[in-house]
């Protein structure tokens, strides 16, 4: 039996696997640049983040209607649950949709219909996080927020991804502070390829909650005691980092030194239909690789209620 856990860090788009992918292509007569789901897979051999990001920004042209969305939530949610998730707070990019014609309400209508019966149909209680793309200006994080507005009921907050390096969390300034004033919760990618200045900027003036990897916080002892001190949540996600080439393998992953530190480290698999493995492997594979214990493992998995958007009760009942 898995582990329980909440997952933090789980783009839906990153769980679009290539059997599911040629089936939307096919319904909805999209072209891809792949022969069959062997040729796309042996395309996911990445070079950094960007690599990564032209694929998974390619390949969302074969989600266009509501049932799309769902049903690609739907999937993910049943993987979750056999992965030992009974809480998932779940981002999408809604720039990246808009951008291709599909409005924001076809994404959210069709991720609330999976998200809608999850806890009946999967046991498994969701949230959803609205992402800005970092790449794009202001200007457009704040017309989407704006878009998002008769949706907020199903949003619990905002965060922020996409190529991370020449695009400091700073930029997103007003955007967050609009985003809180309409009572949203704030998280932010930050020190995933980017230095620890952008974590701590994240936190400073984006005023975040949690930090979606923060991994190069090791960088900066500083940063690091601040983070143990304020327990700040991490959502690290150490199979996307090796696929990332942030480091070169997940022996070298500082999760352990990291956990031994006092930071508040939480395990999450990112985009997991690309990374090779869904968060039960993740938590496999750290075990393995670095020798993370059964203590530490629990550790991580009552992290991850306590990060939570939950409320205190709802956490403690799943400890
Ligand atoms: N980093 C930044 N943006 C992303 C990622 C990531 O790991 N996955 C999907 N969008
Ligand atoms: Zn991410």
């Amino acid at each position: 039996m898995p582990i329980p856990k909440a997952e933090l860090h789980l783009h839906i788009e990153g769980t679009l696997e290539p059997e599911l992918a040629f089936a939307l292509a096919a319904r909805n007569d999209v072209e891809l640049p792949y022969a069959d789901t062997e040729e796309l897979r042996k395309a996911y051999l990445f070079e950094d983040l960007q690599s990564f990001l032209d694929l998974y920004y390619g390949l969302m042209a074969v989600l266009r209607t509501e049932a799309d969305f769902e049903e690609l939530a739907d999937a993910y949610l049943t993987r979750a649950a056999a992965q030992g998730v009974r809480h998932a707070e779940i981002f999408f990019d809604p720039q990246a949709h808009i951008a291709r014609g599909v409005p924001i309400g076809t994404v959210i209508e069709g991720l609330s219909r999976a998200l809608d019966r999850s806890e009946e149909r999967h046991g498994v209680s969701t949230r959803l996080i609205m992402c800005f793309l970092r790449d794009e200006s202001a200007e457009s994080a704040m017309e989407t927020l704006r878009a998002a507005e008769p949706y907020l009921d199903r949003i619990i907050g905002v965060g922020l991804d996409s190529a991370e390096v020449g695009h400091p969390p700073a930029k997103f300034k007003e955007v967050y502070e609009a985003a809180a004033a309409l009572g949203l919760r704030l998280v932010a990618h930050a020190g995933e390829e980017g230095p620890p200045a952008y974590i701590t900027e994240a936190l400073d003036v984006l005023r975040v909650e949690r930090v979606d990897h923060g991994l190069r916080c090791v960088e900066d002892p500083e940063l690091v005691e601040r983070l143990v001190r304020e327990r700040v949540p991490l959502t690290l996600c150490p199979l996307s980092n090796v696929r990332l080439r942030a480091i070169d393998m997940l022996e070298e992953h500082p999760l352990a030194r990291m956990l031994d530190a006092g930071l508040m480290c939480t395990v999450n698999s990112d985009d997991p239909a690309y990374f090779g493995g869904y968060v039960d492997d993740t938590f496999h594979a750290v075990r393995e690789a670095l020798g993370i214990g059964q203590e530490q493992l629990r550790t991580l998995a009552r992290n991850s209620f306590e990060a939570a958007f939950l409320d205190r009760n709802a956490a403690d009942e799943e400890l």
